[in-house]
């Protein structure tokens, strides 16, 4: 008879950086692999899924991938904080939720509303880090559109001049509020649009993004106050088009 050893457990538990989910089996020097069998499918889920890397909660932050002092019109005290504190924030915050919901999966009689909530955390969280590291890595550049990337707009709106009246129309929208404003490749229906984004989770379904710009008031407040419109000015002037090249073609792979 399979036994699962006491080590083994643990060392899930450890994967998983929460041993809340496996208080009951870790209680007991060894595990039968076949009590585990017998168990429902709901104490399955409190000693399996817990070790799964879904609720790994080892993420950690990317470097800004340029240096934050060469920008134009964005200053290094606001880029360092809304990397540092937004950004890093919310890689801290991913780590814990997985963690906890892992934690909570453990917990029998645990309403599924209450564990909804941190679903709920788990998607905020997970849609902040995506776009910020997007957005990070579309900057630090010269901010003159070109190759591939500059093609595909000119396919879609006509011209350069157009796409950017209506990418920048569309974040000043966004001005004084929150949001993100995404040049995105729609994955289903073939075309290339400028989503409008409320907030970390009011994404185009299946929005391939290409350009990211961050309308939260923290990416641009320190520099203009409420004067959004300048920030967009600002973002446009240092775009690293050599990313949002590279992912056209990343794109075009995945089509
Ligand atoms: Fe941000």
């Amino acid at each position: 008879m399979d036994r699962v050893s006491r080590r083994k457990l643990m060392k899930m538990v450890a994967v998983a950086g929460s041993g809340a989910a496996l208080t009951t089996l870790v209680k007991t020097e060894q595990v039968n692999a076949e009590e585990i069998a017998r168990m429902t499918t709901e104490e399955q889920a409190a000693t399996v899924i817990p070790a799964a890397r879904a609720f790994g909660g080892q993420h950690s932050p990317k470097p800004l991938p340029f240096d934050p002092t060469k920008l134009k019109g964005i200053s290094e005290k606001l880029i360092k904080s809304h990397w540092e504190n937004n950004y890093g924030g919310a890689v801290k915050a991913l780590n814990t939720v997985e963690q906890r919901l892992a934690a909570m999966l453990g917990e029998k009689d645990l309403p599924p509303y209450i564990y909804g909530d941190v679903k709920r955390e788990e998607l905020v969280r997970t849609g902040s880090v995506v776009l910020h590291e997007y957005y990070f890595a579309n900057l630090g550049g010269d901010g003159k559109a070109s190759g591939k990337a500059l093609d595909f707009i000119k396919q879609w709106f006509g011209s350069y001049e157009q796409w950017e009246a209506e990418f920048k129309k569309t974040a000043n929208a966004l001005g004084g509020g929150s949001g993100w404003t995404i040049l995105s490749y729609n994955l289903h229906t073939g075309e290339l649009h400028n989503y409008w984004a409320w907030d970390h989770m009011h994404n185009a379904p299946m929005g391939y993004p290409l350009l990211v710009l961050d309308m939260y008031e923290h990416a641009y407040h320190m520099d203009y106050g409420a004067a959004a419109a300048k920030y967009v000015d600002a973002f446009m002037q240092n775009v690293n088009w050599d990313e949002v090249n590279r992912r056209v073609e990343e794109m075009r792979l995945r089509k």
